[in-house]
């Protein structure tokens, strides 16, 4: 009997088009007629089929033809709000009657009618609820999730959808992790309060959300109808004092130079956009802020103002793209939808969207090192799709062509 080396591989595809979306090369790090071969959870070994070492690829028992169809890494979607109570459709439908998002947050919808959704619910509701668009999620291919908080907006249910967002960790196999929004909006008891209730996100609600471990990113909201820079700043200290990266919703529907802050604290990620000014994008480079967009967001608010798109690429900026999955302004259940909306809303090329949702979308969430591109060491997260080009992502609306997802090595 033959003994196996620890890098005996465990599973192989071969015979596909590897998308492998390493930086050089050629685009989207293709390799043609390629295998990846997968131990212990992590990629072993990626190249072409006909080089596959001989002998470990004869004993492999997990053998998979792709027959030249696309493999890419599993997607990331690096910006949820997928945990909430309710929806809202009523508000959809006062918007097409004219009102704005802002209209409606200021009249004390928006946000604030899903925080008191959310605080109604139990903890078993959220999940429950929750899971079922996480899984909507997972059948398309993606095998890494982020989840915020920032529906409950006090210690108690701020907590409860930590709690829920690691439950459902624990439940399906994708990688999921947390951002506490704890400064999404001000909630009513705190009306014309802004900064006692930033005193409680700082001494109370973010403090006791670490000690459970709910936390792996701090968020905010820097907006107008939200907080000011300087509020974020306080909460941005308080991340740092925990050590814990930080991120933020800025420049959605106007300049407050929210991004250019968050950059300058270290920021992972600066997330929406619309406003960000192209003069403030050097920041984002040269502080390694990933910039992730939101076409869903665009286009449900049907904003007109598009992202800084040539500032970021002449700048080489990182940009993510994520759904943004929330009941409010992005209810948008398909990340793949997110490729296509990118491209004809924001003219970004298919493959800048994908690598949006892989090594991007990794990045904005600092997990890089372990996910987000098909290279040896990496976790085996990856997809094969009932696909050929890697542009059939994003040019295809609707149908699912994701026919195999691994994640760690696994195939669930
Ligand atoms: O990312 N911009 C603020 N937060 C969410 C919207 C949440 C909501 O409308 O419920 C966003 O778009
Ligand atoms: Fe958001």
């Amino acid at each position: 009997m033959k003994t196996r080396s620890n890098n005996h591989p465990d599973t192989i595809w071969y015979n596909a088009r590897v998308a492998t979306m390493e930086t050089g090369g050629q685009p989207y790090g293709l390799i043609e007629n390629g295998a990846v071969a997968i131990s212990n959870g992590k990629i072993s070994w990626v190249g072409v089929t006909e080089d596959l070492p001989g002998e470990p690829f004869d004993s492999c028992s997990d053998k998979l033809d792709c027959n030249g169809r696309l493999i890419t890494p599993g997607l990331v979607d690096c910006h949820t709000h997928i945990v909430y109570g309710g929806n809202r459709a009523s508000e959809f439908e006062k918007r097409l009657k004219g009102a704005s998002y802002e209209e409606i947050a200021r009249a004390g919808g928006g946000i604030i009618s899903t925080v008191s959704a959310t605080r109604a619910a139990s903890e078993d509701e959220l999940f429950g609820q929750a899971l079922v668009r996480v899984e909507g999620l997972l059948s398309e291919g993606v095998t890494t999730l982020e989840i915020k908080s920032g529906y409950g907006l006090n210690v108690e249910d701020e907590l409860k959808m930590l709690r829920v967002a690691r439950r459902l960790d624990k439940q399906v196999p994708a990688n999921i992790v947390t951002s506490f929004l704890g400064a999404h909006a001000l909630p009513p008891e705190y009306a014309a309060r802004s900064d006692d209730y930033i005193d409680l996100v700082c001494e109370q609600a973010l403090p006791a959300a670490v000690a459970e471990e709910l936390v792996d990113a701090v968020d905010a909201f820097c907006e107008g109808i939200a907080f000011s820079p300087q509020q974020v700043e306080r909460v941005f200290d308080v991340a740092r004092g925990h050590n814990l990266p930080v991120k933020l919703h800025a420049e959605q529907l106007s300049d407050l130079k929210g991004a250019v802050m968050a950059a300058q604290h270290g920021a992972l990620s600066v997330d929406h956009l619309e406003y960000l000014d192209p003069e403030d994008v050097p920041v984002l480079s040269q502080n390694g802020t990933v910039a992730v967009l939101l076409p869903g967001a665009f286009y449900c608010l049907r904003e007109t103002m598009l992202p800084p798109i040539k500032a970021l690429r002449e700048n080489n900026v990182p940009i993510a793209l994520a759904s943004d999955s929330n009941p409010g302004s992005s209810p948008v259940g398909s990340l793949l939808l997110m490729l296509n909306m990118a491209c004809t809303l924001f003219r970004m090329t298919p493959e800048e969207t994908l690598v949006g949702v892989t090594r991007n979308g990794a990045k904005a969430l600092g997990i890089e090192d372990k996910t987000g591109t098909l290279e040896i060491g990496k976790n085996a997260d990856m997809v094969l799709w009932d696909a050929t080009d890697p542009a059939e992502l994003s040019y295809r609306i609707g149908g699912n062509p994701c026919k195999r997802v691994m994640i760690l090595g696994r195939v669930n």
